[in-house]
């Protein structure tokens, strides 16, 4: 049976939307802590294995752990810098076998680098692009390498920002100093595109994922006058808390979202309608 004919005609076995991945297998980008972590948990909470790739926090494995204990899945943290295309490459090979096969990704992990426009040096421009764009690409094509092998589809979530397209500001009309973080975010949005318009017809689906304003460790150091001014500027009043971002992602990981592609959704509290 094809998901379509599985959407149109849903199991009558309970109330409520059920989205069940058992048996699947998610690869989450960063999903050992922030909005990653709350990724990890609510992919595995639907039932699915669960590959968390992270870059040097010391508690990724036991995070894992518990992950695996808390929802009895298997879960496993891999350490790869997802700027190495090689390293990559090989840790997808290795989550396929040992937890596989792969039938998500969650592209999540990124970095900012806080400094006014004339201290940016090029290592700054390395360090934020290799990881949010050159590491979402990575990440991306080593899953649809693998899917493309076995003439199977999937679903790529590529967590992006809502600063793709704004500039934020720390107070009225200051700005928030990190071009390369947005224009990070810009080139990943548009990378989304790119990526879901070549792979269609590989039946992998491709979508973006943009954050507003969220409670995690890139925005806990913030002075509290910032996070308060940037707080009323969004329509809901205050930031999100990391587990309000995993509803869109679920859903776009689904075969609900059989016919979702190329779209960058907003999950921002009404930030963009201000
Ligand atoms: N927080 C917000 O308000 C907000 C808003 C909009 C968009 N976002 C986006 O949402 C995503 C998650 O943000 P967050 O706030 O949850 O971040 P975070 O708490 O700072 O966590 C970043 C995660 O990315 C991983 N990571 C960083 N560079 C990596 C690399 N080169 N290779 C592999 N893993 C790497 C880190 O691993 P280690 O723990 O090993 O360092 C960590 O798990 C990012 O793409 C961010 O830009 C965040």
């Amino acid at each position: 049976m094809s998901a379509l004919s599985g959407l149109l005609h849903p199991k009558m076995t309970g109330k409520g939307f059920v989205i069940d991945f058992s048996n699947k297998c998610i690869v989450v980008t960063g999903g050992n802590r922030g909005i990653g972590l709350a990724m990890s948990k609510a992919v595995a909470k639907a039932g699915a294995h669960v590959a968390i790739i992270y870059r040097s926090s010391a508690d990724a494995p036991k995070v894992a752990h518990d992950i695996e204990k808390e929802f009895k899945v298997k879960a496993k943290a891999y350490q790869c810098d997802v700027s190495d295309a090689d390293t990559v490459n090989k840790t997808f090979d290795t989550i396929d076998k040992e937890l596989g096969p792969i039938t998500g990704l969650i592209a999540n992990a990124g970095v900012s680098v806080v400094k006014p426009a004339l201290d940016l040096t090029t290592d700054d421009f390395n360090k934020v692009f290799t990881t949010n764009v050159l590491g979402v690409f990575n990440s991306a094509r080593a899953a649809a390498k693998l899917w493309n092998e076995r003439q199977h589809g999937g679903s790529i979530v590529i967590v992006s920002s809502m600063s793709s397209q704004i500039y934020n500001q720390v107070a009225l009309s200051e700005p928030l100093t990190q071009v390369f973080y947005n224009s990070s975010k810009g080139a990943v949005s548009n990378l989304t595109k790119g990526l879901a318009s070549e792979w269609a017809k590989h039946s992998i689906r491709v979508n973006a994922l943009s954050p507003g304003y969220v409670n995690t460790d890139q925005t806990s150091g913030m002075d509290k006058k910032v996070r308060d001014f940037q707080a009323n500027t969004v329509l809901l009043g205050r930031f999100a808390e990391p587990e309000e971002m995993t509803g869109q992602a679920i859903l776009l990981l689904s075969d609900h979202a059989s016919y979702m592609t190329g779209g960058e959704y907003f999950v921002d509290g009404g930030k963009l309608a201000t």
